[in-house]
């Protein structure tokens, strides 16, 4: 393997000493890029271009080619997994995603079994493998998946929610039922990870989207006791260097301290936290990543520097911290609102590191 020419944001990650804030964006590859609707055109449809590990390349590398950003992330889905767990994965054009079989009878939910990743989703980890060729040690490759409880959200609504009725229902009505298909989840996810990492993936966020939806003790119960299994249940080194685990729960700034002792090497944080008041509550114990409000990305250039400069410094100095967007980039954003963002996030943070 070529060594990585640019590894700030692995030594962020594990608060090692860095020249700069690394940057990077969720949902970096995507909508607001012209040439990725063009790819995706010429693939017929999102999800042709998560199965084929070429395109899933392409779209990986276009933000890389317009912007100086120090990690690259997998092009694929979070639910591809229920999908390889057979519930039918599809997108209803302008409806987001949807499942054909969702989980809402107890004889389907005793049906769920871990599915053999290797068989379903090997078009996932060619993809990481031809990533990284591309890549050619430019930067680190991040791989994900979703939480165990997230995944759930999807799995029994049927699709997005917005006051997730039905896994509430069973929240408090059959808690048995959702335990089930946690663990399953779980299970999954550490092989799903595993197997990422073995592909070449250098770093994992587990994306825990709808875990701020929960009450402080349904998010232990429900969500973070999950994702610790899964961190305990990962591979921690790869090629030589450790392969560090940031767990993201949006709206879960309340439960860092819980969340820091995951054994995670990073948190995610959104927009509501301040990430200094977060830095004082984790101290040492994980690096942090975030926090911009996406929408900033909607104001002038002027405001977008101002912005990322306030979240440098309510970072402060030294090292252990990840620039990104508290959530996914709009599709509505300018292209070169985000190059703005990470020339703006690269020059201000160099002081801090002196
Ligand atoms: O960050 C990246 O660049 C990597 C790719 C990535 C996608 N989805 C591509 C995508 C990642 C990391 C995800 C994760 C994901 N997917 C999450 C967790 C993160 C989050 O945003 O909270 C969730 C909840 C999903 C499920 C999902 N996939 C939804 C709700 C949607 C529709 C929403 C939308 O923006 O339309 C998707 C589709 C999806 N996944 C798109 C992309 C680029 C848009 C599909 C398209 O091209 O039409």
């Amino acid at each position: 393997m070529t060594p990585l020419k640019n590894d700030t944001f692995l030594r962020a990650l594990l608060k090692q000493p860095v020249d700069y804030t690394p940057v990077w964006m969720m949902r970096q590859a995507g909508r607001y890029l012209p040439e990725y609707r063009a790819t995706r055109a010429r693939a017929g449809n999102f999800m042709g271009l998560c199965t084929s590990p070429a395109y899933a390349t392409e779209v990986t590398m276009q933000p890389l080619e317009r912007y100086p950003l120090d990690a690259a992330i997998l092009f694929s889905d979070i639910l591809t997994v229920p999908d390889a767990m057979g519930l039918g994965l599809y997108f209803a054009e302008g409806e987001g995603p949807k499942f054909e079989r969702p989980l809402r009878d107890e004889a389907a939910i005793r049906a769920l079994a871990v599915p053999h990743v290797e068989d379903k989703l090997q078009y996932v980890f060619d993809a990481v493998a031809s990533i990284r060729q591309a890549l050619d040690g430019r930067v680190p490759l991040i791989g994900f998946s979703g939480s165990p409880f997230t995944l759930a959200c999807y799995m029994i609504e049927g699709g997005g929610s917005s006051d997730f009725r039905h896994v509430k229902a069973m929240m408090y009505g059959r808690p048995e039922l959702l335990h089930h298909i946690l663990e399953t989840n779980a299970r999954t996810v550490i092989d799903y990870l595993n197997a990422q990492i073995e592909a070449g993936a250098q770093a994992v966020q587990i994306f825990d989207t709808w875990g701020g939806v929960l009450t402080p003790g349904a998010y232990r119960e429900f969500s973070l006791a999950y994702m610790q299994q899964i961190v305990a249940g990962l591979k921690r080194e790869h090629e030589g260097r450790r392969v560090p685990v940031i767990l993201f729960t949006k709206g879960g700034g309340q439960w860092l301290e819980a969340m820091a002792e995951t054994g995670a090497d990073a948190l995610g944080l959104d927009w509501t936290t301040d990430i200094g008041d977060a830095r004082r509550r984790v101290g040492d114990k994980v690096a942090l990543q975030g926090n911009l409000d996406p929408n900033v990305l909607f104001g002038s250039p002027e405001g977008i520097e101002r912005e990322a400069g306030r979240v440098l410094e309510a970072y402060g100095a030294g090292s252990g911290h990840v620039f990104n967007l508290g959530h996914g980039i709009s599709q509505f954003v300018d292209p070169a609102h985000a190059g703005v963002l990470i020339d703006a996030v690269h020059r201000l943070s160099r002081p801090l590191h002196a």
